[in-house]
């Protein structure tokens, strides 16, 4: 029986090799490309996705350990981009270059989805592992603490 996989609320099936991360299948078979390659060693954050609602690092996760699950990407976050995060990230100007920015939305939204009322603290260690080689974590923090009221 073939293995499935449901991505922003679609089911598809996982018809490449077992091995190839999850990162791959969203961008070269499926095409969504908001998801992106930095390090591919799980380690800045650009490729974060939800997991069942969690932030995961889709680079290092074989989409074949992810059959069955439920993943939602920068496209899936919102029908309108009107996602708070997303509302405040625009609102706050957030990006530089912009190549880092839907991994932050991504952890941002899986860490607010488990911390409604984060302190500056909270909003420091959530956001830590994602790195911005712009250096733009001061706005970054803004969006998410605006994003959580
Ligand atoms: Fe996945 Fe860097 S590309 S953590």
């Amino acid at each position: 029986m073939s293995k499935s996989i449901v991505i922003n609320a679609k089911s598809y099936a996982i018809d490449v090799p077992d091995d190839m991360p999850l990162l791959w299948f969203l961008r070269d078979k499926l095409e969504l490309t908001g998801t992106k390659f930095g390090c591919g060693m799980g380690l800045c954050g650009a490729c974060t996705v939800l997991l069942d609602g969690q932030a995961t690092r889709s680079c290092v996760m074989p989409v074949s350990a992810v059959a069955g699950k439920s993943i939602t990407t920068i496209e899936g976050l919102s029908a309108k981009g009107d996602h708070p995060l997303q509302i405040a990230w625009i609102e706050n100007k957030v990006p530089q270059c912009g190549y880092c920015q839907a991994g932050q939305i991504m952890n941002a939204a899986g860490f607010l989805a488990t911390n409604k009322t984060p302190s500056s603290d909270d909003i420091d260690n959530a956001m830590q592992g994602n790195i911005c080689r712009c250096g733009t974590y001061q706005r970054i923090k803004q969006a998410v603490a605006d994003a959580a009221i």
